[in-house]
């Protein structure tokens, strides 16, 4: 049995007394190649699931008592409610806010957990590196419930439920994140339309170049970041484009149109830009699945710039460390592009580099990243990988 596993089998004993039915359960976290802050505005993203994510050992019980433990806040120790009656005041700063909020969640579809059970977690994705450690703890929760209580969720109504239980616990996130958690394939990125959720897998084929994540170790929370700012700039400007427009989201409307009808937005040039970003990111995405698909990875790596200057200078969501990481890793010989990933402001940032440059690349990025900022840089190790699953050991 894989170390891990059994460590927390024994964990999971030792902080409850109770070594029945239990049950284990992972799901990822996810990093996204392109379509950045598109989802919640009706466009398309292209993310993947990882090797890095959230493992739940559960176990129910035969009352009404939810007890929860993390490895990761061990400080917190037990933390228990009545499945009945939850104190929501015991959710302040407290990680089991994203357990009552899938319970939570559930209600508003009228599902209702019969029992209680005992949970212990561990997470292993770095916290606020942007690579959605919260999405996998709230599909690996949605998850183990639809085994364990027998819910009969489809896999997208899982990452539904799960981005509902998100919002719960303050940020307003789009599907994405969820939805790759829930739904990821090996070796694949999802190219989803987050209108529609209609979806295609991608190989993630990059011939003698890889795919490096490289953690900025500039910390952010998103629910206290500008994500929700920017969802709600996004609003107004597309309730002042719908004065001239058709459209019920921003990626609806073409670069085209927007640029024929963008006077109407030429008095509030920030809602100018953040409508300009989601409209051209999500274009960028398109083209970014097609250049994948067709082996275009020089093309695809170009995409991947425009995609980071636009969040930058347009969508305002990088920030000194983000910019000063990727302009290194752009720079480098033998790197295609990069980019932030993520929400921003602080987190993950990816790059295209060839194969057999990566160690001179990890390097020299470590060394001017470290000067120029005074952090480190840390390159996360994972791959792409399959979405939410029991383990069965
Ligand atoms: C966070 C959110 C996602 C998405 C990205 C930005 O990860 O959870 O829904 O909006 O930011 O693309």
């Amino acid at each position: 049995m894989n170390d891990l596993i059994k460590t927390l089998k024994i964990k999971f004993d030792e902080a409850f007394n109770n070594n029945t039915n239990k049950r284990i359960f992972f799901a990822p976290g996810r990093v996204n190649l392109i379509g950045e802050h598109t989802d919640y505005n009706g466009g398309y993203v292209l993310p993947a699931a990882l090797n890095i994510g959230a493992y739940l050992v559960l176990s129910k019980r035969n009352d009404k008592l939810i007890r929860c433990a993390s490895l990761n806040f061990e400080d917190a120790g037990i933390t228990e409610y009545d499945i009945d009656n939850i104190n929501l005041e015991k959710l302040n700063n407290n990680w089991t806010l994203y357990v009552i909020g899938v319970i939570t969640s559930l209600r508003k579809k009228n599902i209702n957990l019969d029992k209680g059970f005992d949970v212990l977690i561990y997470g292993d994705i770095p916290n606020g590196a942007g690579l959605s450690s919260s999405a996998s703890l709230v599909v690996a929760f949605t998850k183990a419930f639809n085994e364990i209580y027998n819910l009969n969720l489809s896999p997208i109504e899982i990452a539904q439920i799960a981005q509902n239980a998100e919002h719960f616990a303050g940020t307003l996130c789009g599907i994405m994140d969820q939805f790759a958690s829930s739904m990821g394939k090996k070796n694949h990125a999802m190219f989803l339309n987050c209108n529609n959720m209609l979806y295609k897998y991608a190989p993630v084929n990059l011939g003698n170049y890889s795919l490096i994540i490289m953690n900025s170790n500039k910390k952010r929370k998103l629910n206290e970041s500008k994500y929700n700012e920017r969802r709600s700039e996004c609003e107004t400007a597309l309730n002042l484009l719908k004065q001239e427009i058709d459209a019920q989201t921003l990626c609806d409307i073409t670069l085209n149109d927007f640029n024929k009808y963008s006077k109407k937005l030429i008095e509030n040039d920030i809602i100018l830009r953040r409508a300009r970003h989601a409209i051209t990111e999500n274009e960028r995405c398109i083209k970014a699945f097609d250049e994948l698909t067709n082996n275009n990875i020089k093309e695809f790596g170009q995409l991947i710039n425009e995609s980071h200057y636009s969040l930058k200078d347009d969508y305002e969501v990088t920030g000194y460390e983000l910019d000063v990481l990727t302009d290194v890793a752009r720079n480098f010989e033998g790197s295609l592009g990069a980019r932030m990933t993520g929400a921003g402001f602080g987190g993950c940032a990816i790059a295209i580099i060839l194969k057999e440059s990566e160690k001179s690349f990890m390097t020299y990025v470590d060394k001017i990243y470290n000067n120029k900022t005074n952090l480190e840089v840390q390159f996360i190790n994972a791959v792409i990988s399959d979405g939410a699953r029991e383990i069965i050991e």
